[in-house]
């Protein structure tokens, strides 16, 4: 399995006003194809991870260390990578879905243009074939009437049909690689588990890489192959999913492991990933 993305001692500074360290080396890699998950409990540095894979931090937050992504033009460091290149590799190699559907999503601008863009600007289409591969982008996320969700704004649709506009934005240009942060975490409890299944058919069907960051440890044992865990800013056990369960190594892990046994205990429907 070659490694699509390669971290290498990625850290994040806040260079503010008292300037420190909130994410301290981080490093591992992600096969193609392999699905990674990042748990932590709040405030633990997984969102500035993500965002610095993305070269999404902006002043005061600088990303250090490297994290190299292979993409069709070459490996890219995005910690050193220009703005022109990074442009050119979010959305064509990587794809993020947030916690928040609107952090993707522009109020102003109608559905379909929105959907429109990636499809025009990464894979080159016009006219009817745009048209078409907007519509089908929105039933491939399962959204009903696709022609009438083009059409509306995303304040004239739920917060779960939200969500999938906002998978349909990350997946348009074909990334390999979707980096998932806390993506159910603000929709309704009725509506996550469908947005989760969507997630992982997605994944497994287009054979993309995943990087699933969640605090809810049985929900990313459901869908990856080894979890990174993080606490305050670092990297504390990295381990296959199966291993991480049954013979975790860090007491800090340990104590995440049978906190979410205990829960299950009186939440008997929420165990299935933990059981795999
Ligand atoms: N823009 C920012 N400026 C200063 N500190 C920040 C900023 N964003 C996040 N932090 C701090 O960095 C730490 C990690 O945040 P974050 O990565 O969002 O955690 P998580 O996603 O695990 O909940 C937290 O202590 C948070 O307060
Ligand atoms: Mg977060």
């Amino acid at each position: 399995m070659s490694a699509l993305l390669t971290l290498d001692g990625l850290g994040v500074r806040f260079e503010g006003a008292e300037p420190r360290t909130l994410v301290h080396d981080v490093s591992f890699d992600l096969g193609e194809g392999e699905r990674l998950g990042i748990i932590g409990e709040s405030g633990s540095g997984k969102s500035l991870t993500a965002l610095a894979i993305l070269g999404l931090l902006a002043h005061p937050l600088r990303a250090r260390g490297r994290a190299v992504l292979s993409a069709s033009g070459g490996d890219v460091d995005v910690v050193t990578a220009s703005q022109r290149r990074l442009d050119r590799v979010r959305g064509s190699a990587v794809g993020a879905v947030f916690q928040e559907p609107l952090a993707s999503l522009d109020p102003l601008m109608r559905i379909g243009k929105q959907l429109a863009w990636p499809f025009a600007h990464h894979r080159g289409l016009r006219g009817d074939a745009l048209r078409r591969a907007v519509l089908d982008a929105l039933a491939d996320v399962q959204l009903p009437h696709p022609e009438r969700i083009a059409r509306a704004y995303i304040h004239e649709i739920s917060g779960g049909q939200r969500q999938r506009v906002a998978i349909a934005l990350a997946l348009a240009a074909g990334p390999r690689l979707l980096i998932a942060d806390e993506p159910t975490t603000a929709l309704d409890v009725t509506v996550q588990a469908g947005v989760l299944a969507l997630l992982q058919r997605e994944v497994e069907e287009r054979g993309m890489s995943l990087i699933f960051i969640s605090h809810d440890l049985p929900v990313v044992a459901g869908i990856t192959d080894r979890v990174l865990v993080m606490r305050d800013g670092r990297q504390v056990e990295l381990a296959g999913t199966t291993t991480l369960l049954t013979a975790p190594a860090a007491d800090y892990t340990r104590t995440l492991v049978s906190a979410s046994r205990e829960l299950e205990a009186f939440l008997p429907d929420r165990g299935e990933g933990a059981r795999r």
